[in-house]
């Protein structure tokens, strides 16, 4: 393949065990998956936060945000980009924009993981085989999948921007729950109970989890 493309990687002089060593914990992809308002943000920010303070290397990978940047979709790029732009390179929501999505912020979180972050991504990631191929980019134990589990009544009764209603409503079309698939995690590193603890509590259970695997 190298030969096809004339590209071939070129290694890093600083390893990942100085990086590591330097951080003083291992690199890590923390994958939280769930519902639309399941509490994945709140919680990857209050995890993100309680390392920060505790001296640790993260950062959050949070969903409305790559779509502002990285994965911005049409109705953002053909601003900047042009109307053509935006139709071939702009991410949308069809299950084909998602998989991209999810492809791209893995090969992101790949990238923090390599250089010994603890990478915090809060995605609906609503289909199994798109986290699975995330997985399957990275080594045995360092990707994390969190299922950030909260009955769908709950995700729509706090819905604090508003599109369970504009989805009931039929004025968003393919909403994850609604009329798009969400595929729970089949064997998840954890299980949150997010519609009965707090996000203090639940930041607690991945950080035990982390202590647990020798990340921390
Ligand atoms: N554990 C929790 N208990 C109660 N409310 C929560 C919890 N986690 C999040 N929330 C609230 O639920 C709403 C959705 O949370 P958010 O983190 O934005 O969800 P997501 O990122 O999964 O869409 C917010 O209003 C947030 O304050
Ligand atoms: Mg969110």
């Amino acid at each position: 393949m190298d030969n096809d493309t004339n590209v071939t990687w070129h290694e890093s002089s600083v390893s990942r065990e100085m990086r590591e060593r330097k951080n003083g914990h291992k690199g890590c992809v923390v994958w939280f998956t769930g519902l639309s308002g399941s509490g994945k943000s709140t919680v990857a920010n209050t995890l993100d936060h309680r390392l920060h303070q505790a001296g640790r290397q993260s950062v959050v990978l949070d969903g409305d945000n790559v779509r502002h940047g990285l994965n911005a979709g049409p109705g953002m790029l053909n601003e900047t980009h042009g109307d053509e732009f935006a139709k071939r390179f702009g991410l949308g929501f069809s299950a084909t924009d998602r998989e991209e999505n999810i492809r791209r912020i893995g090969a992101v979180a790949e990238i923090f993981t390599q250089t010994g972050v603890i990478a915090l991504t809060a995605f609906i990631s609503p289909y199994r085989i798109d986290r699975d191929k995330v997985r399957n980019t990275l080594k045995e134990g360092e990707f994390i999948e969190v299922f950030v589990d909260a009955p769908i009544e709950v995700c729509e009764q706090r819905d604090p921007k508003g599109l369970y209603k504009k989805a009931r409503a039929g004025e968003i079309k393919g909403f994850t729950g609604i009329d798009d698939p969400y595929e729970e995690p089949v064997a998840p590193e954890l299980i949150l109970l997010a519609a009965e603890k707090t996000p203090d509590i639940l930041a607690d259970e991945v950080i035990s989890f982390l202590q647990n695997k020798g990340i921390l």
